[in-house]
């Protein structure tokens, strides 16, 4: 393999919570596992409101400095790319802002909070004529990207439905307090924007753009109380948003599995599942599927006529996309955090001009369509049409 030259990429980080650190694990891991590539990220400023965020950033992550206003960053020179990580509230305020400082963009899901926001985004980055990347890490594992191939490759025939459930346990305590994630200003919808939001992506990526939707959503925990250490502590406070949602589906014309149909669910309330974040599609000649809580797993099964045959478990081994960049050999899991190191080498490649198939802000809309017509459609009872989003990134025919 030859070497490409080395090209050094100012990162600029806003918010140092889990996805922000996370995303400066993942610049760091490029050049050790691509690095043929020659794409040398270089740390340059964090910000976070929080000196707890700011002191990680410089003393842990190895950030050169660490500031309280992340304007500082845009206006900061040095800073190439920015990693937006802030919640949910602040996304179009930053993602605008840094578009038009000049600064390519990697902005955690949900983009927006709803379709207006995210176009927002995706305006002022066409505008700005930056780059951009959206948190979908689900596209990345190995499976998936194998899943994608065996689809295109038509081995399931033609596509009938899919079947896609996102369970998280993690908000299932009634008494974790009520973070930002709870409230309707901060955050915009629930579980909607959190864990549907990747799964809509997921069902894009491997099959086509949805074209219509009806939805239904439901608030479980209707109170949580107050965050320690606020005015609210000992107090109990209204959850503002969803914590369950399902949806059924049909796909626009122009997807790969047009004609199909779906069911989609997602909770983060689930007792029993921690990620069981799973999709199954069904086709005439075979199925698939896949659950991130068993991530190196990609289970087949293709009908043979006059035989009776179930799912077969493939494990991902270098035959797979990405696999044998991180483990020689097959039965060696990968991780979470290797999901996003690729997702960091696909943004970075683009970002040095060069070809990419990293998911961009036009995926990060047609995921946020979807997700609004599923709100209008919660709220009317009615199917709602989602419009299909020029330059998105979803399997077509
Ligand atoms: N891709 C995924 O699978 C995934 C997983 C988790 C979270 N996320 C997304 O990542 C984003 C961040 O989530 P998280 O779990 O990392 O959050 P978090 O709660 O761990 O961290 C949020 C950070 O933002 C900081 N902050 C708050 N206000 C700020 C401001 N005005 N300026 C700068 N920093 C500020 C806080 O101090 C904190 O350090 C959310 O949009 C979330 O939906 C994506």
């Amino acid at each position: 393999m030859t070497a490409s030259p080395v090209r050094e990429i100012g990162v600029g980080l806003v918010s140092v919570g889990w996805m922000g650190r996370l995303h400066s694990r993942a610049y760091r891991s490029v050049p050790f596992v691509y690095p043929e590539l020659g794409l040398r990220p270089r740390l340059v400023q964090a910000a976070d409101t929080a000196e707890a965020g700011r002191s990680y950033a410089t003393d842990v992550l190895g950030y050169e400095s660490a500031v309280a206003d992340y304007r500082e960053v845009l206006a900061n020179p040095d800073v190439d790319v920015v990693s937006i990580c802030a919640p949910n509230f602040l996304h179009a305020e930053v993602g605008v802002a840094a578009a038009r400082a000049g600064k390519h963009i990697w902005i955690e899901k949900p983009a927006g909070r709803g379709a207006h926001e995210t176009a927002a985004i995706r305006d002022a980055v066409v505008d700005a004529g930056v780059q951009s990347a959206v948190g979908f890490n689900y596209r990345q594992p190995p499976a998936i990207q194998r899943a994608r191939q065996l689809i295109g490759e038509g081995a399931l025939g033609r596509i009938t439905n899919v079947r896609g459930r996102f369970f998280g346990g993690f908000s299932a305590d009634p008494q974790s307090p009520r973070a930002w994630r709870f409230v309707r200003e901060t955050s915009g919808s629930g579980v909607l924007g959190d864990l549907m939001g990747h799964l809509v992506d997921l069902v894009h990526f491997l099959l086509g753009p949805i074209g219509s939707v009806t939805a239904s959503t439901g608030t479980f925990i209707t109170e949580r109380p107050g965050l320690a250490g606020t005015p609210d502590e000992g107090r109990m406070l209204p959850v503002e948003n969803d914590d369950y949602a399902n949806m059924l589906l049909r796909f626009d014309d122009s997807a790969l599995a047009a004609g199909a149909l779906g069911t989609l669910d997602a909770s983060w309330l689930a007792v029993g599942p921690k990620a069981e974040y799973a999709i199954e599609v069904f086709g005439t000649e075979g199925s698939l599927r896949w659950d991130f809580e068993r991530l190196n797993e990609l289970e087949l099964a293709i009908r043979r006529p006059g035989e009776s045959l179930g799912y077969t478990r493939l494990l991902a081994d270098e035959t797979f996309p990405e696999f044998a960049r991180f483990q020689p050999g097959s039965g060696t899991s990968m991780g979470y955090d290797d999901l996003k190191t690729i997702e960091a080498k696909k943004f970075l490649l683009a970002v040095a001009g060069q070809p990419s198939d990293t998911s961009t802000i036009h995926d990060g809309l047609a995921s946020a369509q979807v997700l609004t017509a599923a709100e209008e459609s919660a709220a009317s009872g009615q199917w709602v049409e989602t419009p299909v989003v020029p330059g998105h990134t979803g399997h077509v025919r």
